[in-house]
Formats: structure tokens, sequence, C-alpha cells
């Protein structure tokens, strides 16, 4: 009797290169011969594709972990994998710590997963892969692995990271950057638009200097990509501002497709914060940047990171923080509290700031952000806006996609139907987090506007 195919869980935690590794570790398993189970449980293998960009990441990790010591107990049989940042950061340690783990591997084994698996299943031996790819090219290539049709896709096109803000664990976990060539990128976004694709969001972790060290760059990746028949929206990330130069700034005015929405993370308002975290620009070069990319396309949306209680920030550098996040008034906010990574330059500085302050500091931009965005998305309300309409959302019981701006919209009246296609939403009802509103060539249901104006059925 032939044996059942291994079945294979992943539970992924991080940022979106990360949803990318999993889903190209599953792509790869399932192309040798492993089933996807999405129980836990019931899985013989189980990957945990992990975060270690703050201390509390890298603590979720470590307590499912721990949870996971019971599942072994009754299921011995069962492999368990630690994949990702916390797996580069830990390696071996974390091996030694976790005698109920079978496989520890880095972000730059993933194409190696399917033997690592195979590894421990056919010989039980426990593995180790946190090798970096030893090859000093600065291009690398992946097997194309596109098996799936969704309207909006993700696709990494480079690895690493070589600016070492003095915070920052990913130069660590992820290495120096390595580009793939601009022909495998396009090979890999034409395969996802004859799947039905419509939307590509091309992810690096320093994106702006793609193809650094070859003659290729990002700008030319845009136009190529903008050439491609059937695409129709085209976005990056993650930007940095020093290397965010005038010809990408340009090219919001000038190539159609790519969206009028860009992540440009400011971190911190002060300048001499901005040097001790070596972010390498001052806050005024940021704001030109700003300035530029109004220039070039006024109603382009921004959004940003920003980092509280980075060691040495008193309460005035807080305050140029909180100046910059009202002036620009982003439509979109990611603040976080300052937590030392082993290993990296500030972690020796120590936490200066107490850890109240910091919770303070951050509740004060988090109310301040709130604010502005909600003030931008009331002005929503009334106006139309296209929607290229993603999937269910099975909580709210509507269908999801976001507008080129890349606002999250919730489509009362939108059906399977529209999955992968963009149709204009009247906007109804906007909050801080997203807007609301009627697929305009729809019917609207009675059930619906009553839900939306009671008093009109009084
Ligand atoms: N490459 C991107 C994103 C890096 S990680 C960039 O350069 O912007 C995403 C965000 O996490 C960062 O922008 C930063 O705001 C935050 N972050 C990184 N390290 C951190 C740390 N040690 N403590 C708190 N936030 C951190
Ligand atoms: Fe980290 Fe800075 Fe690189 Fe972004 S640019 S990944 S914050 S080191
Ligand atoms: Fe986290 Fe690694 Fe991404 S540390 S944010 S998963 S690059």
């Amino acid at each position: 009797m032939q044996e059942s195919p291994k079945s294979i869980y992943i539970k992924t935690f991080g940022c979106q290169m990360n949803v990318y590794d999993s889903d190209r570790m599953s792509g790869l398993l399932a192309h040798q011969g492993y089933a996807l189970e999405k129980d836990i449980r019931k899985a013989d293998v189980v990957l945990i594709n992990t975060c270690s960009i703050r201390d509390k990441s890298e603590h979720k990790v470590l307590s499912l972990l721990g949870e996971l010591k019971a599942l072994k107990k009754t299921n011995p049989g069962k492999v368990l994998g630690i994949t990702g940042c916390v797996g580069q950061r830990m390696g071996r340690t974390l091996l030694q710590k976790a005698p109920h783990l079978d496989i520890v591997m880095g972000p730059d084994a993933i194409d190696r997963v399917g033997n690592l698996v195979g590894t421990v299943l056919k010989k039980g031996e426990r593995v180790l892969d946190v090798q970096f790819d030893a090859d000093r090219k600065r291009t690398y290539s992946q097997p194309s692995i596109v098996y799936r049709a969704k309207p909006v896709e993700f696709l990494t096109i480079m690895k690493g990271c070589d600016h070492f803000c003095t915070y920052c664990i990913v130069p660590f976990t992820r290495g120096r950057e390595k580009s793939r060539p601009i022909a495998e990128v396009i090979h890999d976004v034409k395969k996802f638009v004859a799947q039905g694709t419509k939307e590509i969001t091309f992810l690096g972790q320093n994106i702006n200097t793609y193809g650094k060290g070859t003659p290729e760059n990002l700008s030319q990746l845009v136009e190529e990509a903008d050439r491609v028949e059937g695409l129709e929206r085209i976005r990056y990330i993650t930007s940095h501002p020093r290397d965010l130069g005038e010809d990408l700034i340009a090219q919001f005015g000038s190539i159609s497709k790519l969206c009028p929405s860009l992540h440009l993370p400011f971190q911190a308002g002060s300048d001499s914060v901005l040097k001790a975290m070596s972010r390498l620009y001052t806050r005024d070069e940021y704001l030109y940047k700003i300035e530029r990319l109004r220039h070039y396309c006024p109603d382009i949306s921004l959004s940003t990171d920003v980092i509280v209680g980075f060691p040495g920030e008193t309460d005035k550098d807080f305050e140029e923080t909180l100046k910059v996040l009202s002036q620009v008034e982003f439509g979109g906010a990611y603040l976080f509290k300052y937590s030392p990574r082993p290993g990296t330059r500030a972690f020796a500085y120590g936490e200066e700031v107490p850890e109240p302050v910091k919770e303070q500091r951050l509740l004060q931009a988090q109310r301040l952000v709130h604010e502005i965005l909600d003030r931008q998305n009331k002005q929503m309300i009334g106006k139309t806006t296209q929607v290229l309409v993603e999937a269910l959302d099975k909580k709210a019981k509507n269908y999801t996609g976001r507008n080129p701006h890349g606002k999250l919209v919730h489509v009362f009246n939108a059906g399977e139907a529209c999955v992968g296609k963009t149709i204009v939403v009247e906007i109804t009802e906007a909050t801080g987090s997203n807007l609301r509103g009627y697929y305009v060539d729809a019917p609207r249901t009675q059930r619906q506007i009553q839900a939306l104006s009671p008093s009109s059925f009084l």
C-alpha cells in the first residue's frame, strides 16, 4: 500500500517578506509531494516562520514553541522547525535550548527546506542551516514557484539590508543586499498576471537600492512592469529616505500603474536621534523628499514608521517627531516603542528611556495619528474611489479591497464575482482604520440601507 503524503503546517510571524517566504516554502514542499494541512495538531511537520524585530516578536515565538512541547510529547514523530529571523539570530543555541525542536534554519535556507525536512523524516537527525548565501555576487536567482492566483500579490525581489541602522536586527538576520535580475522578476510578474493577479507589490528591506552593484535599478524594473499587459497596479516597499532618488520620485508622476502611495519611514523627527540611529538623513532632508513626492503626485498617500523612546530621546526630541507627524499628515503610521536587540550597536546604549515614558509617548503619538487619519478618512464620505476587490472578510461578512492610495475599503454590496475586479465604490462610512461603502453599479439591499441610515425607515 502506498504511504499517504506527509502533511505540513506553517505558522507565520513578522513582515510581508516572511509571508512571502512561507508561501514559497509551501510551494516548494507541495511540489515535492507534501500535503498542506490547516490544523497544527494534525500536521506531521510544523514550521514556525519567525520574526526578531522586537523583543516581543521573539517572545511570541518562544512561547508558542513552549506550547508545542506537549504536542510533541503525545506525538514524538511530529517534526518541529523554526525558520526565519529568530532561527537565524539564535541558531544552534535554540536547538540546544529546545530539545523538542528538529529544525532551525534562517531566511537564506528557504530554498533548501525540502532537503532539511527530508533529512529529519528519513534519518531522524536534527538539522541546523543558518548559512548565508556564500556567493559574493550582488545577484541571486530563485526557481519560479508561482502556483496560485490572487488579485494582489507580493513578490520579493531582493534579500538583505546594507544599512545597519543602530537599532535594527534585520542586517544580521537577512544578510547583505542581493537582487534578483529584472528578467527573472518580470517572468514571475507575467506568471502571476496570467493567473489573474492585478496588483504586484515588490518587496525588499531597502527596495530603493534594488540592483545595487549591477547595471539594473528599481526605476527600470518599474518601467518594465508598467509594460506588462494585464497588470493594473504596481507598488513597492520599503523605501529608505536617503536612497529614494529623484528618478524614483518622478515616476509617481509619470508611470500610470505606479499607485499614488508610498511607505517612507522617518523613525524620528529630531536630527540628533536620527544621527544616533544612523539613518543618514536629517529631518529637513526627509521633508524635502516629501515635498518632491507631492510635487510630482499631489494626492500621494504617504505612510511611515516611527520609533519612540530610542536611547537618549528627550521630551524635546519627541516633540520633533510629533511635529513631523502633524506636518506631513500621513495616511498611515506604524508606531513602535524602542526595543533593544542583542548584537546591534544601540544595544550597548541600554534602555535609557524608562518604560512608562515610552508608553506615554507611544499613546500620545497614536492619538495624534488616529486624529489625522479619522479626519482624512471622514473627508472621503460621499466620494467615490476605485477598489480592487481582494477577498471576503469573514468576520465583517463583506468583501474588501484597497483603493489606489492603499486604503482598506469594506464594500457592503460586492459579491464573489467582484474578486479581482476594480470597482467604483461610494464611501458612506469612515473610521480611523478603514473606509466602508457601496459598489455603485450594484443594488443596495433594504437591510443594508437600513443599517446605514436607520432614520430613513422611521
Ligand atoms: N526596512 C524597513 C523596515 C524595517 S523593520 C525600513 O528600513 O524602514 C520595520 C520597522 O520596525 C522599522 O521601520 C522600525 O520602525 C521598526 N523597528 C526596527 N527595529 C526596531 C527596534 N529595535 N525597536 C523598535 N522598533 C524597531
Ligand atoms: Fe533595518 Fe535600517 Fe535596514 Fe530598514 S534600513 S532594515 S531599519 S537596518
Ligand atoms: Fe521580522 Fe525578519 Fe521581517 S526580523 S520584520 S521577519 S525581516
